[in-house]
């Protein structure tokens, strides 16, 4: 069994995509063993318990540096012995030694078609630079922002009346194939 463990800070729709593929055995030999979140009060946290997976609320604490979140964090994944840290929608950046821990094991979604538009606010950047051509990649992470190795990219067009939430939910329901079709592929190679 390989063993994935999801990283969220809020909604969680693509975690519910990914624990979906699982479930219908898309996704083989597979299960998600934990959900981390630095946001206690994230939906996608509920989700995970509904679904009775294991849920790791760790949120920063006041103060504290991103090096002593990260221990807190690493207390626990370790132990865990992920085969795959998928991050989705996980609002913080990993340092340097987490990316190198896990290096090739850390997966993010991002919501265009990167390179183009890395960082927040991803759709409204495509938009304002009149794109025609939108979409989401999933990639592995590595030291940059949503710079490292692209597993895969899935397209959607950019239509003439689309503003941010139009545009948003066409990439969102491409991201929800793309994710779990990015950690088939991934996980079987
Ligand atoms: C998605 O648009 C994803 O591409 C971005 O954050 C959003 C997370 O959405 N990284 P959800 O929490 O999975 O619904």
């Amino acid at each position: 069994m390989k063993r994935i463990v999801v990283f969220l800070s809020g909604r969680g729709s693509n975690f519910r995509a990914i624990a979906d593929a699982v479930e219908r055995g898309e996704i083989p030999e597979t299960r998600i063993v934990a959900v981390f979140s630095d946001q206690a009060g994230a939906p996608g946290l509920l989700e995970a318990r509904r679904r009775g997976i294991d849920v790791h609320a760790l949120p920063r604490p006041p103060g504290g540096s991103r090096r002593e979140h990260e221990t807190v964090i690493r207390a626990t994944l370790d132990p865990l012995e992920p085969d795959l840290i998928c991050l989705a929608g996980y609002m913080r950046l990993l340092s340097s030694e987490f990316v190198a821990a896990y290096r090739g094991r850390i997966l993010n979604i991002h919501p265009s078609l990167l390179p183009k538009f890395p960082g927040l606010e991803a759709q409204r950047r495509a938009l304002e630079a009149g794109e025609v051509v939108s979409g989401c990649t999933v990639h592995f992470v590595d030291e940059g922002l949503d710079s490292g190795p692209i597993v895969l990219q899935r397209s959607v067009p950019v239509l003439p009346n689309d503003d941010e939430e139009t545009l948003s939910a066409r990439i969102l329901e491409q991201e929800h194939h793309a994710y779990p079709e990015a950690i088939r592929k991934v996980l079987s190679s």
